[in-house]
């Protein structure tokens, strides 16, 4: 769905299918959900990943605990005890990126709004809402890569960084729904993927996408980034995001922040492409912004086989904040936000972005 080369998501027969992202691109291979505590798991061991699909994952997570309400034939009251805790429970999943908070909170309006509602109306109405939020991800996303090709030169050379691409979101992508949506209207461009130590998700999943999609791409050390911009072998950088902070600073995968400051010296734009699901404004600057702290054994193995000495001590910060100043504007579904800053955002979200419309039978 969406220019993916496979469906990543799936809701089929009450069940969530999730493509196994810590595989590829060597195996295809799906988790099966069927029930929330299974996309709490699948969320935190990264089956799937990615600010946009985590969020989605999550408004199926909380109609498989309605679902579970349901086979238990659980009083509304009581259905509505285990939908609080299902929310607690992905919500804390993985801490930085917004759209798991955004997708639950959208559950909870839809709860609060319909409080006498039966199990039976609460499991239809979640999950309608769920696909509705799936659906939307997509369009937007198309949106985003329609606003932010304009940026794009013809022949230009762009580095991107992680994965926010088709797999990464509903589908088509952010950073590579620009990337595509460029390459859609005829523009000849080549891509330069870091591959994104230490799980990889520039090497194994966006460089499968683009090779996927016949788009050019050559994937690079992360630390070859420096170099490449300082020769002139860079025109430009996008990215994806997964928090946007009010005043327009952005989490995303660590590392971006480093690539900020190389192309702000460098005098080369970077772009941040992301819906406006990603943007906090409860979150007045990156600051607040937690950063997910995982695993060092991340960082002390590849593919399960050691690569440092044991008892080294290892640091595994998974993301970082560039901040605004260091951003040539924010890519949307609303437009392109140059300078980011907090009124130009606060007026860009005041348009709204979301098209659930709920009603009970
Ligand atoms: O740890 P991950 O793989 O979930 O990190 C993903 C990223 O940092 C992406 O760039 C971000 O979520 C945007 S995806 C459209």
């Amino acid at each position: 769905m969406g220019n993916n080369p496979i469906e990543h998501i799936a809701w089929r027969e009450e069940k969530l299918y999730l493509l196994d992202q810590r595989l590829l691109p060597h195996e295809i291979a799906f988790k099966v959900c069927d029930s929330y505590h299974d996309v709490v798991k699948a969320i935190k061991d990264m089956y799937v990943r990615g600010a946009p699909a985590i969020g989605i994952s999550a408004a199926f997570g909380m109609t498989l605990a309605a679902g579970e309400a349901l086979a238990k034939r659980l009083s509304s009251e009581k259905t509505r005890e285990l939908l609080k805790a299902a929310a607690v429970d992905l919500a804390n999943s993985r801490p930085t990126a917004v759209n798991l908070k955004w997708a639950i909170d959208k559950a909870d309006q839809w709860l609060s709004k319909y409080d006498n509602a039966s199990t039976v109306e609460i499991y239809k109405g979640l999950e309608q809402l769920a696909l509705t939020i799936f659906n939307d991800d997509i369009i937007n996303n198309r949106q985003i890569g329609f606003n932010g090709s304009k940026l794009v030169p013809q022949k230009a050379v762009i580095l991107t960084h992680c994965n926010a691409g088709a797999l990464a979101t509903g589908g088509f992508g952010t950073a590579l729904g620009v990337i595509r949506a460029a390459v859609e209207e005829g523009k000849i461009v080549s891509v330069l993927v870091d591959e994104t130590r230490p799980l990889l998700q520039g090497a194994r999943i966006t460089a499968f996408e683009l090779l996927n999609e016949g788009i050019s791409a050559t994937l690079i050390t992360d630390n070859s980034a420096g170099y490449l911009m300082s020769t002139g072998k860079v025109d430009l950088i996008v990215v994806g995001a997964d928090r946007i902070a009010a005043n327009g600073d952005t989490a995303n995968k660590i590392g971006t922040y480093s690539l900020a400051v190389l192309a702000n010296y460098h005098n080369i734009p970077f772009y941040v492409a992301a819906p406006l699901s990603t943007v906090d404004l409860m979150i007045d600057s990156g600051h607040e912004i937690i950063i997910e702290e995982r695993k060092e054994i991340e960082v002390t193995s590849l593919y399960g086989k050691s690569i440092a000495p044991e008892g080294i001590k290892a640091l595994n910060y998974a993301f970082d904040v560039t901040p605004a100043e260091l951003i040539t504007a924010i890519v949307t579904e609303k437009g392109v936000i140059k300078k980011p800053d907090r009124n130009k955002i606060a007026a860009q979200f005041r348009e709204g972005g979301f098209s659930f419309e709920e009603h009970i039978d």
